[in-house]
């Protein structure tokens, strides 16, 4: 069977080929440049902007299912005519779409509700991944991490997992009309987070937690905008009750436990070594 995989260049994206490969899927690849796109071998990449359905249109021709992302342009603004893009998935025969939810459901997600395709969306807390972006650099550079909210609990989830769990979806069905939320195994705090990484990178990583105005100041210095400070404040100084509980998702659907963060930290520990 073929399944088309969108954002499948990004974090999550990426993985959930590989996940389909794996499963011995055919697999066709989206991307806005796929002479950069660097996927496996084997893989069929087409061009697409999803920000412009009938350039998607061909993409979905002979395809089983879909992976989705909700979002077009590095921005992540939400998809401008997500309704039309479930009109040409239907079209052209696609029963099972898994969507990689975002901040909200937006016109995507309510086009796919009003159809009989076999719709999944998937949202996942923070993923753990985000940890190479906010603190590799700093770790090498410096050897500490400077943030606020030392206790902020987390049940951050493994890239990968959210990648197996589309994987099952798509190839096995049976998870129609269903919204999962994807964690991790456990909810830890930053502080905890911070000496997980370090026992994985051999070295001891300093926590020192900043009051909330003086990550203001850092953030500002970092040169973020004062909106991005302002999300960032209230989504790390008040994080939803459902971004620190765990649920058993990942089991469920993929029979498998959640990976924890220790093995996420182990798997990446070189990004963080000098
Ligand atoms: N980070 C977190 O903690 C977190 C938590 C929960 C949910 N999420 C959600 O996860 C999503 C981000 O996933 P990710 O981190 O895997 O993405 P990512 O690594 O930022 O990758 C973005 C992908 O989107 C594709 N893309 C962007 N605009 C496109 C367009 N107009 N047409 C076609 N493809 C386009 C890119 O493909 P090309 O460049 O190859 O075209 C790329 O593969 C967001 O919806 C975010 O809200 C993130």
């Amino acid at each position: 069977m073929t399944f088309l995989v969108t954002g499948a260049t990004g974090t999550v994206g990426r993985l959930v080929v590989e996940e389909l490969l794996e499963a011995g899927q055919r697999v066709r690849a989206l991307s806005r440049n796929p002479a950069k796109a660097a996927l496996p071998e084997g893989v069929e990449v087409v061009a697409g902007d999803l920000a412009d359905p009938g350039s998607v249109a061909a993409a979905f021709e002979g395809v089983v299912g879909a992976h989705l992302i909700n979002f077009a342009g590095d921005d992540y603004a939400p998809l401008p005519d997500g309704a039309r893009l479930v009109e040409l998935a239907a079209e052209a025969g696609v029963r099972r779409v898994t969507v990689l939810g975002g901040r909200a459901d937006g016109p995507l997600e309510q086009a796919l509700a009003a159809t009989d395709l076999e719709w999944t969306l998937l949202h996942p807390v923070e993923f753990m991944s985000n940890t190479l972006r906010w603190w590799a650099h700093t770790i090498r550079t410096e050897g500490v991490i400077k943030e606020p909210f030392g206790d902020r609990l987390s049940a951050l989830v493994h890239e990968r997992d959210i990648a197996a769990v589309a994987a099952t979806v798509l190839v096995e069905g049976g998870h129609g009309g269903r919204e999962y939320t994807l964690t991790g195994p456990e909810a830890i705090t930053l502080r905890e987070k911070v000496a997980i990484l370090g026992t994985a990178i051999g070295t001891e990583v300093p926590f020192v937690e900043l009051t909330v105005a003086q990550a203001r100041a850092k953030w500002a210095a970092d040169g973020m905008g004062e909106q991005t400070i302002e999300f960032l404040v209230s989504a790390l100084g008040d994080t939803p009750e459902i971004g620190y509980t765990v649920v058993p998702t990942v089991r469920e659907v993929t029979g498998r436990d959640a990976r924890s963060f220790a093995q996420w930290a182990s798997e990446n520990a070189d990004a963080f070594r000098e």
